[in-house]
């Protein structure tokens, strides 16, 4: 077997964290164990008929058998209009405001392709969403980390970063609701961050992942409604969370034109688009009956209520998620995050997420996903409960 020697490009991206805990977690269920998963942040529940369906009928339709138009279906821009207009107060021109992305992943590793030199720096969230690292690994640009730290509410200080970083910075990644903290912002922070970004000349990168989950009748902000956002900066939004379609692979930015356009310059080499009936399923998501997304809010809810208490009544205290599907716990004291992660698998067969995984100060904490019933969030606390170290 002849060893091709890989490129300097594929060397420089940074070890894919949480593969090896999938490995583990396969291993530990071929084994025959009742392994609670919540260590992924893969959604758990179906997408929504209306939208198979529409998927169903459309994928007869043979003007989708064809090569779809290479910046997407003006249908589904339009629908990602109104569908910001409707949620948001936000308004967009389809046209030049709209980027149809092949689920936001692909977004987020893109930009930094688009604005970053070698070299060049981005600020980025520790700890945060590997993916944006990625990226910047990509660019053979520089990462520069701010921390998300719970006296600031998990959100970055801008008056303790160092000016020398504000001035360097080509990009600046956030993501509220929060992966992995779970934290949300308030429109005032990212009012803030608008100002931020305006005189040091910031592209703003908003990751909205979770925008539709947020609890306790709170609604999370989008940075868009932020006065002056779509001077400084984008947002990436994706289905695969909202309406369940994760598999689907659809998402899209919107937000300043002249980014949309390079994201869309940086697309026209790499792909055509997406199916042209997953693109009319997309505009169904966002145009159709939307109460599937009040129920699948109401089901992390009481998820959510119910890990909380049941961590409780272990003597494992933890602040009550406002967003997402996760929650950040605080290990106990004597172990990492890694070590007590392991001991969870070995000991329990509860897959959790080491929150070292997402950067040097997620160091100390795990992150528990909502993705079970809450029976079984119940069952994994009551096996941490039994290893008696609370
Ligand atoms: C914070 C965050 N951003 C982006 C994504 C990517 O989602 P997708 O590529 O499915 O749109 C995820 C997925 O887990 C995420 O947690």
């Amino acid at each position: 077997m002849v060893h091709f020697e890989q490129s300097e490009l594929l060397k420089r991206l940074p070890e894919q964290f949480f593969a090896s805990l999938v490995g583990k977690t396969q291993a530990l269920k071929r084994e025959g164990h009742d392994v609670i998963n919540l260590g992924q942040g893969n959604p758990d529940q179906p997408t929504p008929d209306n939208v198979v369906k529409a998927l169903q009928n459309a994928a007869g339709n043979p003007i989708h058998h064809k090569y779809s138009p290479f910046r997407g279906f003006s249908f589904l821009k339009e629908a990602v209009a109104t569908f910001y207009e409707r949620e948001y107060g936000v308004t967009l021109d389809q046209e030049t405001e709209v980027a149809v992305l092949f689920g936001t992943k692909t977004g987020l590793v893109e930009i930094s392709q688009c604005y970053l030199n070698p070299g060049d720096t981005a600020l980025l969230p520790d700890p945060g969403y590997p993916d944006y690292l990625s990226g910047i690994a990509l660019a053979n640009a520089k990462p520069s980390f701010f921390p998300l730290l719970e006296k600031n509410h998990f959100l970055p200080n801008y008056d303790e970063m160092s000016e020398e970083a504000l001035d360097l910075a080509k990009l600046m990644f956030l993501n509220y609701p929060n992966n992995p903290t779970s934290a949300t912002a308030t429109r005032e922070f990212f009012d803030e961050t608008v100002e931020v970004a305006k005189r040091r000349n910031i592209c703003v990168v908003h990751d909205f992942a979770y925008g539709a989950i947020g609890f306790d009748g709170q609604k999370p902000t989008s940075f868009l409604e932020s006065e002056g956002a779509k001077e400084v900066g984008i947002e990436t939004y994706t289905l695969s969370k909202t309406y369940n379609m994760a598999g689907w692979r659809v998402g899209f930015a919107v937000g300043n034109h002249s980014v949309i356009e390079s994201l869309n310059v940086i697309q026209d080499h790499l792909y055509v688009s997406l199916f042209g009936a997953v693109q009319e399923a997309a505009a169904e998501a966002l145009l159709g009956d939307q109460s599937a997304v009040d129920e699948l809010v109401t089901t992390y809810e009481t998820r959510r209520d119910a890990l909380v208490k049941a961590a409780k009544s272990i003597g494992w205290e933890v602040t009550a998620p406002k967003g997402t599907f996760f929650a950040w716990f605080k290990v106990p004291e004597g172990y990492s995050s890694e070590q007590f992660a392991e001991l969870l698998l070995r000991e329990a067969h509860v897959v959790v997420a080491p929150g070292s995984g997402f950067g040097e100060t997620g160091e100390g904490y795990v992150r528990i996903g909502l993705l079970d019933e809450p029976e079984r969030l119940e069952e994994a606390m009551k096996r941490i409960g039994q290893l008696g170290v609370f």
